[in-house]
């Protein structure tokens, strides 16, 4: 018989050409600083700059790589640059791109125990691990009530503990029925948009996500939740959830998980903790304070692709009873149907969030923990809060500038003195110099700058550069200021 025919790379060229790309992105990580941060490309010019229509023969490797380099690389952000400083980081480290390189190498599709075991049971182990890592509840733990699950994104976390919470509020019936626009949730103004889209998804509507108030630090009231909470209840509305954020997005404020809890713990609601970045900081039993009141919660998430050096996407969620998340996303068509599970004796992911397939993510996660160990994250983890706390001390001694928030971990939100207009062009400034990049917020109506310090690589120079150019561009700025209003 001869050869059949194929277009397929052959295990020697794709060993040349992993070779090449391994090479290429280790170049990559010892020239990031040459580029600049924030792409400076214009809307449509990388479309603009690729072919009208897809090859009809195939193209060499090579030709590949030369069009990432002249074609791609101008269109990127580079998040992995040290110089990183705008929203929170999404990390990738040498470990976390080489587990996920496995886990495309194996490409395993792991919804069922069964369709392939090692995928759950190690997922299962890692998330276990991080329990005891993390200081969080025992009964976390799969060899207890609950267990963990590896997510997309705190998104579909969020979501998945919001459907949770909202079957166990109404006995398992709004899965059948539908909701009757009568459950209502909670989160504090403050709390991540990813909640509001979960109360559009989950059926419960927006208007029915009650934003309870602040306090003066950004943090939830407790009395205000309480209250509400009563409201709704006299006015024949079924509570079901809150959400509690362990550092928000905007300003990295902490609820009072525990006096949240206690609430929940009175009125029978669901409890989910979002800790989407700051949850790494437990990984240091000087930062867990921040997870008082967490034994109350009914679920947990972070995500190890923020701030624990895993490559997106990578986020970790624990239930405390898993049977209540499975009786609520567990469907089991006929052909799914295997000896596995029908024993009860195995895990099925699949039914722990929304989609069916699933990659092989705990991978990237076991090959981060075991290269950097508990030491070397707790290491990382402290140099980067040291950095933002050098940074904010800076920003106090500095009368032209102020801080808006407090700082507690890794985030600083300042500004400078002169006004909305001021920030706003500072921040422009620098962003378009390529130099660094930086986000903003509104805080009380304000304009704000965020500066968070979280990238793999951030090193103490980086940080004060840093703060050299935002002080060289408020200098200009201020120069600009006094020549229209000398
Ligand atoms: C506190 C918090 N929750 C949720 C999210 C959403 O994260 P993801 O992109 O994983 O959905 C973020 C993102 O920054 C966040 O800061």
């Amino acid at each position: 018989m001869p050869e059949e025919k194929s277009f397929h790379m052959t295990p020697d060229e794709f060993r040349r050409h992993g070779h090449a790309v391994v090479d290429w992105i280790a170049d990559y990580q010892s020239r990031i600083e040459s580029f600049p941060v924030l792409s400076q490309v214009k809307p449509g010019d990388i479309r603009a700059s690729l072919p009208a229509s897809p090859p009809a023969k195939g193209e060499p490797f090579d030709a590949l790589m030369r069009d990432v380099e002249k074609l791609i690389l101008p269109g990127v952000t580079h998040w992995q640059s040290p110089n990183f400083f705008a929203y929170f980081p999404c990390n990738a480290s040498g470990p976390g791109i080489l587990g996920d390189l496995l886990s495309s190498g194996l490409g395993v599709q792991g919804m069922l125990w069964s369709t392939s075991p090692a995928c759950t049971e190690l997922e299962t182990h890692v998330l276990d691990w991080l329990v005891s890592m993390l200081g969080l509840p025992e009964k976390f733990l799969s060899s207890k009530t609950g267990g963990g699950v590896i997510q997309d994104t705190a998104s579909s976390a969020a979501l998945c503990a919001l459907l949770a919470g909202r079957e166990r509020a109404t006995q398992y019936t709004s899965n059948k029925k539908g909701c009757d626009g009568r459950i209502v949730a909670y989160a504090s103004t403050q709390t991540h948009s990813s909640l509001e889209k979960a109360a559009m998804i989950a059926g419960i509507g927006v208007e029915n996500l009650r934003l309870i108030e602040v306090d003066q630090n950004f943090a939830m009231r407790p009395e205000a939740l309480a209250r509400q909470i009563e409201t709704d209840k006299l006015a024949g509305l079924t509570p079901c959830f809150v959400c509690a954020t362990v550092g928000t997005t905007s300003s990295n404020a902490m609820d009072p998980v525990k006096q949240i809890g206690e609430i929940c713990r009175q009125h029978n609601l669901w409890l989910h903790v979002d800790a989407a970045m700051s949850g790494t900081a437990a990984l240091c039993p000087e930062f867990r304070h921040f997870h008082n009141g967490v034994e109350l919660a009914d679920s947990y998430n972070f995500n190890p692709h923020k701030w624990m050096f895993t490559n997106f996407d990578c986020n970790c969620f624990w239930v405390a009873d898993r049977k209540a998340l499975i009786q609520t996303l567990s469907i089991l068509p006929e052909y799914l149907r295997n000896q596995a599970t029908e024993s009860g004796a195995v895990i099925d992911y699949r039914d722990w969030h929304i989609q069916l397939g699933r990659r092989f993510r705990s991978l990237k996660l076991w090959f981060v923990i075991r290269h950097y160990g508990v030491e070397g994250l707790q290491h990382h983890i402290r140099q980067h809060v040291k950095l933002a706390q050098q940074f904010a001390e800076w920003v106090r001694k500095d009368a032209r500038f102020e801080l808006a928030a407090p700082a507690p971990l890794n985030l600083v939100c300042f500004r400078h003195k002169s006004g909305d207009t001021a920030n706003q062009t500072i921040m422009d400034r620098l962003n378009r110099s390529g130099d660094l990049f930086l986000t903003h917020t509104k805080l009380n109506g304000k304009l704000t700058l965020r500066l968070s310090v979280g990238q793999t690589h951030t090193q103490a120079r980086h940080v004060e550069r840093a703060w050299e150019r935002i002080r060289e561009e408020a200098e200009k700025t201020g120069d600009a200021v006094r020549a229209h209003h000398p």
